[in-house]
């Protein structure tokens, strides 16, 4: 008898390794989450690569006249996104055209960009640093600015084992930085996972019904979204005139669709949209409660979508306020350290 209850285990521990591999899943504290696509924890001197890459991020010697870092526009306590500003200000006081997403579990994300312009993250990285209104920085500068410091030399020497810094470097060890932005401890994550003594009231269940079936389609669990391009309603900003997904793709279907954002910690990166239209999160979830009264073209999701009462849109308000995770945004780790 007991030989056979180890037969019938083995082969139950067996199908399910053989499952999880197919579904590519990995397990973040006994919560399913897909495998990430970007995961650098393997490389060789991880640790080192993960302190020099934060160096950088913070450093203003990244811009040409030493005044704007990544952290200009991507502050830790507001998720990384640019708190307060509709649109990102750069070198000179200069107006970028978006605004500044958070960096939110970006080591998931297929695509970088509201138009997913990029695909690796090292390739992303170029892009500010060199763009005349963020950074200004001509890379070939950056290294030769690097190459004359001997605190970047002996950093770049415990990262690479070389202590020659090059263009490559540099963006892999932002990469690496930035891909550890994880944020899996808000409130949702703790009662998802049946941790002691956490669940949700009842406005936040009430909240987490209607959101399950207005928005998850698209802002889907656990990472709140689900890396699509789609048009969820919004008036077409005739100043910027931004035709998102069109712009990489040329293809006229792809027309003022944008990257659906994660939703983690969405109480504090305000102001929301590629264009950063709404201040306030309540303005939000207003533009979704009555979208068929605006007769605009929407991502099919989005077309049955029913009005939502004052009420409704009270709980489902409470539920978004379960996704912010203190502990990622003062997490030290991902702060600048001298
Ligand atoms: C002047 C403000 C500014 C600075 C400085 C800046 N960024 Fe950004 N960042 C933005 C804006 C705006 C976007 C969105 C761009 C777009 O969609 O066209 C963005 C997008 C990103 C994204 C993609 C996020 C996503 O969800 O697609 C990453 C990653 C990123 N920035 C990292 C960095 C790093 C690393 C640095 C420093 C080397 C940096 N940024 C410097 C404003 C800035
Ligand atoms: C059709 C897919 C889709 C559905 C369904 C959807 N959204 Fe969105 N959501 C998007 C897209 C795309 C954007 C970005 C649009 C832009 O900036 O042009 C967005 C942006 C947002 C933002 C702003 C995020 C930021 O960082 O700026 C919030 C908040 C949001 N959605 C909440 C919701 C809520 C709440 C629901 C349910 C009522 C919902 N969404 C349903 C696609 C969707």
């Amino acid at each position: 008898m007991r030989q056979y209850i180890l037969f019938v285990l083995f082969f139950f521990v067996l199908f399910s390794f053989s499952f999880l591999k197919k579904k590519e899943f990995v397990f973040i504290e006994n919560i399913p989450w897909p495998k990430p696509i970007h995961n650098y924890t393997q490389t060789p001197n991880y640790e080192a690569k993960f302190q020099l890459g934060r160096s950088l991020f913070y450093d203003p010697l990244l811009s040409a006249d030493s005044t704007i870092s990544c952290s200009s526009c991507h502050l830790s306590f507001t998720g990384f996104a640019h708190v307060d500003h509709s649109l990102s200000h750069g070198i000179n006081g200069q107006i970028g055209n978006r605004n500044a997403p958070a960096l939110i579990n970006l080591a998931w994300s297929p695509s970088f960009h509201w138009d997913g312009m990029f695909s690796s993250l090292e390739s992303q990285s170029l892009n500010p640093i060199e763009s005349p209104i963020e950074m200004n920085m001509p890379i070939s500068k950056l290294e030769k600015t690097l190459n004359l410091k001997n605190n970047y030399k002996t950093m770049f020497y415990n990262a690479f084992g070389d202590s020659v810094i090059d263009k490559e470097k540099i963006l892999n060890s932002l990469a690496v930085f930035v891909s550890a932005l994880v944020s899996k401890n808000s409130k949702y994550d703790k009662v998802m996972r049946k941790d002691k003594g956490v669940s949700f009231t009842d406005q936040e269940n009430r909240g987490y019904k209607i959101f399950q079936i207005a928005c998850a389609s698209c802002h889907q669990e656990p990472l709140f979204t689900n890396h699509s391009f789609k048009r969820n309603g919004l008036l077409v900003d005739s100043a910027l005139n931004d035709l998102g997904r069109y712009n990489v793709t040329n293809n006229p279907k792809d027309s003022l669709l944008f990257k659906v954002p994660t939703l983690r910690n969405i109480q504090y990166t305000f102001p929301y949209m590629h264009d950063g239209r709404f201040m306030r999160l309540k303005e939000v979830i207003k533009h979704y409660s009555n979208l068929s009264f605006k007769n605009i073209e929407l991502s099919k999701e989005l077309r049955k979508m029913k009005a939502l009462g004052e009420h409704e849109q009270k709980d489902l308000l409470s539920f978004l306020y379960t996704l912010s995770d203190k502990e990622f945004l003062f997490d030290k780790r991902f702060q600048f350290q001298r």
